[in-house]
């Protein structure tokens, strides 16, 4: 059986007051409407780590992640937050690969591969998100760009590593624009990514891999993406800075 896991990525988002809302919003929901079988990960930006991490205490369900982490282990590197760090804290997952780092901040292939390596060693999860342009998909090379992109981050892993590894498909002209894809568009990418992951490492470890869909995720259109057979949850932007749509989205299943 594989993890449902809604993911909330806050990006740069929320004043500290706002944060601590939010966060107590979704917990008392979370336990007012008796969530079970869907995992809710939290990803604030990195100053509230430490007050989100509080306010979940130990409530079932719901997870503590981080929008990035380091690919350096320790040391002088001003301004980085390593994975060590970051679990220390009691974060448990954590966004590597968002389109929004390889776009603006030139994260590469090998930069991730590295990122992924220092998270799994500090017992982290990745959410690792890969997507295709506008103009990829208008190309139709869609499928052959994302799987690219898995191999050059994540096929040196060991099946042991990769077993630990949570997929994003998040398609870039989905992203923040309103537009989302279809839930067959989704259900092909995700079928296609989990052939390929199978193709490297086995059938049986491809089908226990929780892949999320990312892209204008709303609870209007949750259902229908989380009724296909590979949509194994969401990574959710703007929906997820409003406590019932969040909820609501998780509730989809
Ligand atoms: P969106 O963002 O739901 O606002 O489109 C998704 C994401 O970037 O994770």
């Amino acid at each position: 059986m594989r993890k449902k896991i809604v993911a909330g990525n806050w990006k740069m988002n929320m004043t500290l007051d706002e944060g601590q809302k939010l966060t107590s919003e979704i917990v008392n929901m979370f336990k007012d409407e008796a969530v079970t079988d869907v995992i809710a990960v939290l990803n604030p930006p990195f100053p509230h780590i430490f007050p989100v991490k509080k306010l979940i205490g130990d409530t079932p369900g719901i997870a503590l992640g981080s929008q990035n982490c380091s690919n350096k282990e320790s040391g002088a590197f001003t301004g980085e937050v390593s994975a060590k760090i970051l679990a220390s804290f009691g974060v448990e997952y954590v966004i590597l690969g968002h389109s929004e780092r390889r776009e603006y901040f030139k994260e590469d292939n090998e930069l991730l591969a590295a990122k992924v390596k220092q998270a799994l060693a500090n017992g982290l999860t990745p959410i690792f998100c890969c997507g295709e342009s506008l103009e990829i998909r208008m190309a139709e090379t869609h499928e052959s760009n994302v799987k690219f992109q898995l191999t050059a981050s994540l096929f040196d892993l060991s099946p042991e590593e990769m077993a630990k590894v949570v997929i994003a498909y998040e398609p870039i002209w989905a992203i923040g624009t309103g537009k989302t894809a279809t839930a067959d568009q989704a259900q092909e990418m995700h079928a296609a990514l989990r052939r390929h992951i199978s193709s490297k490492y086995g059938r049986d470890l491809a089908d226990s891999i929780s892949i999320l869909y990312g892209g204008s995720a709303n609870p209007g259109n949750a259902k229908e993406l989380f009724s296909k057979a590979d949509v194994d949850g969401g990574l959710i932007g703007g929906a997820s800075l409003k406590s019932r749509d969040f909820l609501d989205i998780i509730k989809s299943f």
